[in-house]
């Protein structure tokens, strides 16, 4: 069985120093007071020039690190751009890929998300995979769409360290109840995934990815969006601002 993972999509936050200080502070304190069994995983994505302060202050910990994005090459003369190698070597064991915040800003594509995803996992990270509509666009179509063209490339030993985030585009950082997909409404999408999974790379691989679920993700409705709709995990922003808050939401796998 695969342990739950919950990430914390830190995004471009912690703008200060104190900011991150705090942060730190907080998480350590949760740390303290947790009783988190080996069966749930919690990873922070933190923005890049945090990555070595995290990596160096949280290594006594069993939290997990991450970043939000990175190059589709290792080196070269790419201005501006993180290679994968560099965020593994300073610590980071997961990359985001394919948000769509990046989507929308930097007009990433299924294409460029498949290069840098096929990068990541030959530099030893493990992509979290991010698919979902936007508000107005039928769900399968989309979700099989991006699949199909981000994995194109992805082989069964590959896909074994990825990780698929169903984030429905139109339900992040929402605050309206009616801007929120039903338990059913993401069962439908994990059974979707799991069985494109199921048609590319065969039964028992397809069993060992795991699958998660974000968009608004609170304390208060893991239990309908993660747990009731089998979800193995969640990918959480606005809520991981507060460890005290990602906390809570881990430890609704355990009730
Ligand atoms: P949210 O963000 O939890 O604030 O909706 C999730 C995400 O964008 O990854």
């Amino acid at each position: 069985m695969n342990n739950k993972l919950i990430v914390g999509n830190l995004k471009m936050n912690l703008v200060t120093l104190s900011e991150r200080d705090d942060y730190l502070r907080a998480i350590k304190n949760e740390i303290k007071k947790a009783k988190l069994g080996d069966d749930i995983e919690i990873v922070l994505c933190v923005p890049f020039v945090h990555l070595e302060f995290f990596a160096k202050n949280l290594k006594k910990t069993k939290i997990g690190l991450g970043v939000q994005n990175v190059f589709w090459q290792e080196r070269g003369s790419f201005t501006g751009e993180v290679s994968p190698v560099m965020v593994k070597i300073l610590g980071a064991e997961y990359v985001i890929l394919g948000h769509s915040e990046r989507r929308k800003y930097l007009k990433e594509t299924d294409e460029m998300v498949g290069k840098k995803i096929i990068t990541a996992i030959k530099s030893g990270l493990k992509p979290i995979l991010c698919v979902g509509e936007n508000s107005g666009e039928g769900m399968q179509k989309i979700v099989i769409e991006q699949l199909e063209k981000c994995l194109e490339e992805v082989n069964k030993s590959e896909i074994k360290s990825v990780v698929i985030c169903y984030e429905p585009v139109w339900a992040i950082s929402s605050n309206r109840p009616d801007h929120f997909p039903t338990a059913n409404e993401i069962m439908s999408a994990r059974l979707l995934i799991k069985k494109f999974l199921v048609m590319k790379y065969g039964l028992k691989i397809a069993e060992e990815i795991r699958v998660i679920y974000g968009g608004s993700v609170s304390s208060g409705n893991m239990k309908e969006v993660c747990v009731n709709s089998g979800m193995g995990g969640a990918l959480v922003g606005r809520e991981s601002l507060s460890p005290e808050n990602l906390f809570e939401i881990s430890k609704r796998y355990c009730f």
